[in-house]
Protein backbone atom coordinates (compact mmCIF):
# COMPACT_ATOMS: atom_id res chain seq x y z
CA UNK A 1 0.00 0.00 0.00
CA UNK A 2 1.37 3.92 -0.97
CA UNK A 3 2.14 5.87 2.24
CA UNK A 4 3.64 8.66 3.41
CA UNK A 5 7.46 7.69 3.00
CA UNK A 6 10.23 8.35 5.68
CA UNK A 7 14.11 8.38 4.31
CA UNK A 8 17.19 6.74 5.58
CA UNK A 9 20.80 8.11 5.00
CA UNK A 10 22.88 5.50 5.99
CA UNK A 11 25.97 7.16 7.20
CA UNK A 12 28.18 4.81 9.22
CA UNK A 13 30.85 3.67 6.53
CA UNK A 14 34.48 3.95 7.51
CA UNK A 15 35.26 6.03 4.08
CA UNK A 16 38.33 4.33 3.44
CA UNK A 17 38.48 4.95 -0.04
CA UNK A 18 38.83 8.80 1.06
CA UNK A 19 41.59 8.61 3.55
CA UNK A 20 43.35 10.34 4.36
CA UNK A 21 40.75 13.29 4.37
CA UNK A 22 38.32 11.03 6.16
CA UNK A 23 40.61 10.42 8.66
CA UNK A 24 39.84 13.83 9.67
CA UNK A 25 36.48 14.42 9.05
CA UNK A 26 33.33 12.39 7.99
CA UNK A 27 33.01 11.48 4.24
CA UNK A 28 28.66 13.18 4.32
CA UNK A 29 30.63 16.46 5.36
CA UNK A 30 33.23 16.41 3.03
CA UNK A 31 32.46 19.50 0.75
CA UNK A 32 30.96 19.55 -2.91
CA UNK A 33 32.37 22.99 -3.51
CA UNK A 34 31.51 24.86 -0.61
CA UNK A 35 28.83 22.58 0.54
CA UNK A 36 29.21 19.62 2.75
CA UNK A 37 27.91 16.77 0.80
CA UNK A 38 24.87 15.46 2.59
CA UNK A 39 23.53 18.81 2.44
CA UNK A 40 23.14 17.49 -1.39
CA UNK A 41 21.38 14.50 -0.63
CA UNK A 42 18.95 15.93 2.23
CA UNK A 43 18.35 18.26 -0.55
CA UNK A 44 16.76 15.65 -2.81
CA UNK A 45 15.15 13.91 -0.84
CA UNK A 46 12.94 17.77 0.44
CA UNK A 47 12.96 18.29 -3.46
CA UNK A 48 11.01 14.63 -3.76
CA UNK A 49 8.55 15.62 -1.00
CA UNK A 50 9.81 13.98 1.86
CA UNK A 51 10.64 15.55 5.41
CA UNK A 52 11.28 12.84 7.63
CA UNK A 53 15.18 12.08 7.37
CA UNK A 54 16.63 9.26 9.55
CA UNK A 55 20.43 9.36 10.05
CA UNK A 56 22.33 6.11 10.49
CA UNK A 57 25.86 7.04 12.03
CA UNK A 58 28.54 5.83 14.01
CA UNK A 59 29.94 7.68 17.33
CA UNK A 60 33.25 7.82 15.75
CA UNK A 61 31.46 10.36 13.44
CA UNK A 62 29.97 12.96 15.85
CA UNK A 63 30.33 15.55 14.06
CA UNK A 64 27.46 14.38 11.59
CA UNK A 65 24.97 15.21 14.18
CA UNK A 66 26.41 18.17 15.56
CA UNK A 67 26.31 20.02 12.30
CA UNK A 68 22.85 19.05 11.25
CA UNK A 69 21.40 19.76 14.95
CA UNK A 70 23.02 23.79 13.82
CA UNK A 71 21.55 23.60 10.44
CA UNK A 72 18.15 22.53 11.11
CA UNK A 73 17.21 25.52 13.46
CA UNK A 74 18.29 28.24 11.28
CA UNK A 75 16.17 29.57 8.76
CA UNK A 76 14.87 26.74 6.22
CA UNK A 77 15.07 29.47 3.16
CA UNK A 78 18.73 30.10 3.70
CA UNK A 79 19.56 26.26 4.30
CA UNK A 80 17.86 24.90 1.89
CA UNK A 81 16.67 28.03 -0.95
CA UNK A 82 16.57 25.92 -3.88
CA UNK A 83 14.19 23.46 -2.10
CA UNK A 84 12.07 26.63 -1.10
CA UNK A 85 12.18 28.34 -5.11
CA UNK A 86 10.59 24.74 -6.26
CA UNK A 87 8.46 23.51 -4.03
CA UNK A 88 7.08 26.68 -2.48
CA UNK A 89 5.51 26.70 1.10
CA UNK A 90 7.15 25.50 3.92
CA UNK A 91 8.48 22.23 4.48
CA UNK A 92 9.30 21.69 8.06
CA UNK A 93 12.39 19.01 8.35
CA UNK A 94 12.31 16.10 10.72
CA UNK A 95 15.99 14.30 11.18
CA UNK A 96 16.85 11.91 13.50
CA UNK A 97 19.73 9.58 14.23
CA UNK A 98 20.36 6.25 14.90
CA UNK A 99 23.73 4.81 15.55
CA UNK A 100 25.46 1.48 13.77
CA UNK A 101 27.91 0.22 16.70
CA UNK A 102 29.63 -1.61 14.07
CA UNK A 103 30.21 -1.17 10.18
CA UNK A 104 28.68 -4.86 9.29
CA UNK A 105 27.11 -3.80 5.88
CA UNK A 106 24.50 -1.77 4.55
CA UNK A 107 22.16 -4.09 4.48
CA UNK A 108 22.24 -3.81 8.86
CA UNK A 109 22.68 0.11 8.52
CA UNK A 110 19.43 0.29 6.95
CA UNK A 111 18.08 -2.17 9.31
CA UNK A 112 19.13 -0.64 12.20
CA UNK A 113 16.92 2.61 11.28
CA UNK A 114 13.65 0.63 9.69
CA UNK A 115 13.68 -1.91 12.76
CA UNK A 116 11.94 1.12 14.56
CA UNK A 117 9.21 0.87 12.23
CA UNK A 118 8.46 -2.26 11.00
CA UNK A 119 4.94 -1.02 9.37
CA UNK A 120 6.62 1.47 7.39
CA UNK A 121 7.46 1.63 3.38
CA UNK A 122 10.66 3.76 3.43
CA UNK A 123 13.13 5.28 1.01
CA UNK A 124 17.14 5.01 1.05
CA UNK A 125 19.57 7.11 -0.17
CA UNK A 126 23.30 7.17 -0.12
CA UNK A 127 25.15 10.29 0.67
CA UNK A 128 28.22 9.39 -1.35
CA UNK A 129 26.14 9.03 -4.94
CA UNK A 130 25.23 12.06 -6.28
CA UNK A 131 22.70 12.83 -8.69
CA UNK A 132 22.58 16.40 -10.74
CA UNK A 133 19.11 16.20 -11.95
CA UNK A 134 16.49 19.12 -12.92
CA UNK A 135 15.12 20.24 -9.44
CA UNK A 136 11.53 19.76 -10.36
CA UNK A 137 12.27 15.86 -11.24
CA UNK A 138 15.03 15.22 -8.88
CA UNK A 139 16.34 11.18 -9.16
CA UNK A 140 14.79 10.00 -5.67
CA UNK A 141 11.48 12.07 -7.06
CA UNK A 142 11.71 9.74 -9.87
CA UNK A 143 10.86 6.76 -7.74
CA UNK A 144 8.86 7.88 -5.18
CA UNK A 145 5.95 8.64 -8.45
CA UNK A 146 6.74 5.01 -9.47
CA UNK A 147 6.34 4.13 -6.02
CA UNK A 148 3.33 6.26 -6.00
CA UNK A 149 1.89 4.87 -8.87
CA UNK A 150 2.14 0.91 -7.99
CA UNK A 151 2.74 0.62 -4.23
CA UNK A 152 5.98 -1.60 -5.28
CA UNK A 153 9.59 -1.21 -4.31
CA UNK A 154 11.67 0.67 -6.37
CA UNK A 155 15.43 0.60 -7.36
CA UNK A 156 17.31 3.24 -9.08
CA UNK A 157 19.17 2.07 -12.17
CA UNK A 158 21.89 2.80 -14.50
CA UNK A 159 22.77 1.17 -17.77
CA UNK A 160 26.43 -0.23 -17.71
CA UNK A 161 28.78 -2.03 -19.70
CA UNK A 162 29.58 -5.98 -19.42
CA UNK A 163 33.32 -4.67 -17.97
CA UNK A 164 31.78 -2.27 -15.12
CA UNK A 165 28.53 -4.55 -13.80
CA UNK A 166 31.29 -6.37 -11.86
CA UNK A 167 31.51 -2.98 -9.64
CA UNK A 168 27.68 -2.88 -8.91
CA UNK A 169 24.88 -4.60 -7.76
CA UNK A 170 23.40 -6.05 -11.10
CA UNK A 171 19.29 -6.39 -12.13
CA UNK A 172 18.18 -8.26 -14.41
CA UNK A 173 15.23 -7.00 -16.30
CA UNK A 174 11.61 -8.46 -17.47
CA UNK A 175 10.43 -7.59 -21.29
CA UNK A 176 8.11 -6.27 -22.03
CA UNK A 177 9.39 -3.24 -20.11
CA UNK A 178 6.58 -1.41 -18.25
CA UNK A 179 7.25 2.04 -19.84
CA UNK A 180 10.78 3.57 -21.56
CA UNK A 181 12.43 4.06 -18.16
CA UNK A 182 10.62 1.01 -16.12
CA UNK A 183 11.00 -2.59 -16.00
CA UNK A 184 10.18 -5.03 -13.59
CA UNK A 185 13.59 -6.91 -12.21
CA UNK A 186 13.84 -10.55 -12.30
CA UNK A 187 17.04 -11.37 -10.44
CA UNK A 188 19.88 -9.31 -8.79
CA UNK A 189 22.98 -10.43 -7.88
CA UNK A 190 25.86 -8.24 -5.83
CA UNK A 191 28.78 -7.65 -8.11
CA UNK A 192 28.66 -10.51 -10.51
CA UNK A 193 31.84 -11.51 -12.00
CA UNK A 194 32.83 -11.06 -15.37
CA UNK A 195 31.13 -12.98 -17.66
CA UNK A 196 28.89 -14.32 -15.42
CA UNK A 197 25.80 -11.90 -15.95
CA UNK A 198 23.79 -11.11 -18.83
CA UNK A 199 22.49 -7.90 -16.63
CA UNK A 200 22.94 -4.60 -18.15
CA UNK A 201 22.03 -2.34 -15.24
CA UNK A 202 23.45 -1.02 -11.87
CA UNK A 203 21.47 -0.37 -8.86
CA UNK A 204 22.02 2.79 -7.50
CA UNK A 205 21.96 4.32 -4.11
CA UNK A 206 18.42 5.39 -4.62
CA UNK A 207 16.01 2.79 -3.29
CA UNK A 208 11.81 3.25 -2.07
CA UNK A 209 11.14 -0.25 -0.58
CA UNK A 210 7.62 -1.79 0.96
CA UNK A 211 7.69 -2.42 4.60
CA UNK A 212 8.34 -6.76 3.76
CA UNK A 213 11.80 -5.95 3.30
CA UNK A 214 12.25 -5.68 7.15
CA UNK A 215 11.57 -9.14 7.61
CA UNK A 216 14.28 -9.98 5.17
CA UNK A 217 16.98 -7.64 6.87
CA UNK A 218 15.92 -9.01 10.12
CA UNK A 219 17.40 -12.06 9.05
CA UNK A 220 20.50 -10.29 8.73
CA UNK A 221 23.30 -12.99 6.68
CA UNK A 222 26.52 -12.37 5.86
CA UNK A 223 26.98 -12.36 2.14
CA UNK A 224 29.78 -11.22 -0.35
CA UNK A 225 32.81 -9.84 1.58
CA UNK A 226 31.64 -10.77 4.67
CA UNK A 227 29.16 -7.63 5.29
CA UNK A 228 25.28 -8.16 5.36
CA UNK A 229 24.61 -6.73 2.08
CA UNK A 230 21.13 -4.84 0.98
CA UNK A 231 20.84 -6.73 -2.36
CA UNK A 232 20.64 -9.81 -1.02
CA UNK A 233 17.36 -9.00 1.12
CA UNK A 234 16.26 -7.08 -1.77
CA UNK A 235 16.87 -10.62 -3.64
CA UNK A 236 15.29 -12.53 -0.79
CA UNK A 237 11.93 -10.62 -0.65
CA UNK A 238 11.91 -10.47 -4.71
CA UNK A 239 12.03 -14.38 -4.26
CA UNK A 240 9.37 -14.18 -1.94
CA UNK A 241 6.78 -12.42 -3.93
CA UNK A 242 7.77 -15.00 -6.98
CA UNK A 243 9.70 -12.18 -9.10
CA UNK A 244 7.14 -9.72 -9.73
CA UNK A 245 7.29 -7.13 -6.41
CA UNK A 246 10.42 -5.00 -7.72
CA UNK A 247 10.32 -2.44 -9.96
CA UNK A 248 13.84 -0.84 -11.25
CA UNK A 249 13.65 2.47 -12.83
CA UNK A 250 16.69 3.94 -15.37
CA UNK A 251 17.25 7.29 -13.26
CA UNK A 252 17.76 10.70 -15.28
CA UNK A 253 20.18 13.00 -14.51
CA UNK A 254 23.92 13.20 -14.08
CA UNK A 255 25.32 10.27 -10.97
CA UNK A 256 28.63 11.11 -9.73
CA UNK A 257 30.35 8.77 -7.46
CA UNK A 258 31.85 10.88 -4.63
CA UNK A 259 33.11 8.03 -2.53
CA UNK A 260 36.17 8.30 -4.50
CA UNK A 261 38.45 11.18 -4.66
CA UNK A 262 38.05 11.74 -8.75
CA UNK A 263 34.60 11.21 -8.10
CA UNK A 264 34.48 13.86 -5.32
CA UNK A 265 36.74 15.91 -7.59
CA UNK A 266 34.35 16.16 -10.75
CA UNK A 267 31.53 16.58 -8.42
CA UNK A 268 32.63 20.08 -7.33
CA UNK A 269 32.91 20.92 -10.76
CA UNK A 270 30.00 19.58 -11.20
CA UNK A 271 28.07 21.52 -8.42
CA UNK A 272 30.14 25.02 -9.40
CA UNK A 273 29.29 25.29 -12.95
CA UNK A 274 25.80 24.53 -12.34
CA UNK A 275 26.00 27.75 -10.26
CA UNK A 276 27.53 29.77 -13.11
CA UNK A 277 30.44 29.88 -11.72
CA UNK A 278 33.15 29.45 -14.63
CA UNK A 279 36.44 26.97 -13.32
CA UNK A 280 39.26 27.22 -15.54
CA UNK A 281 41.34 23.99 -14.98
P1 LIG B 1 30.25 2.49 0.94
O1 LIG B 1 30.91 1.17 0.94
O2 LIG B 1 30.22 3.29 -0.31
O3 LIG B 1 30.85 3.46 2.04
O4 LIG B 1 28.78 2.31 1.51
P2 LIG B 1 32.06 3.29 3.01
O5 LIG B 1 32.08 1.93 3.60
O6 LIG B 1 31.98 4.45 3.96
O7 LIG B 1 33.25 3.57 2.01
P3 LIG B 1 34.63 2.84 1.74
O8 LIG B 1 34.28 1.69 0.83
O9 LIG B 1 35.20 2.42 3.06
O10 LIG B 1 35.44 3.90 1.07
C1 LIG B 1 27.67 3.04 1.00
C2 LIG B 1 27.01 3.85 2.11
O11 LIG B 1 26.59 2.98 3.15
C3 LIG B 1 27.09 3.42 4.40
C4 LIG B 1 28.30 4.28 4.09
O12 LIG B 1 28.47 5.28 5.10
C5 LIG B 1 27.94 4.88 2.72
O13 LIG B 1 27.23 6.08 2.86
N1 LIG B 1 27.40 2.25 5.22
C6 LIG B 1 28.13 1.21 4.70
C7 LIG B 1 26.98 2.21 6.53
O14 LIG B 1 26.30 3.15 7.02
N2 LIG B 1 27.29 1.13 7.29
C8 LIG B 1 28.00 0.08 6.81
O15 LIG B 1 28.23 -0.88 7.57
C9 LIG B 1 28.42 0.13 5.48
Amino acid sequence: MSQNLYAIIPAAGMGTRLRPATLATPKELLPIFDRPSIDLVLEEIFLSGINHVVIVTSKRKPMIREYLEGRVDESFENWMPKVVQTRGGKLVPKIEFVYQEEALGLGHAVYCASQHRPQSDFAVVLPDDLYFSDPETPALGQLVSSYRDSGQSQLGLMPVSAEELELYGAACLETPEIDSNRSAISALVEKPKRGTSDARHAVVGRYVFSHPINSHLREGEKGLGGEIQLTDAIAKMLASSGGHGVIGVTLQGERIDAGTKVGLLRASIREARARGIPIAL
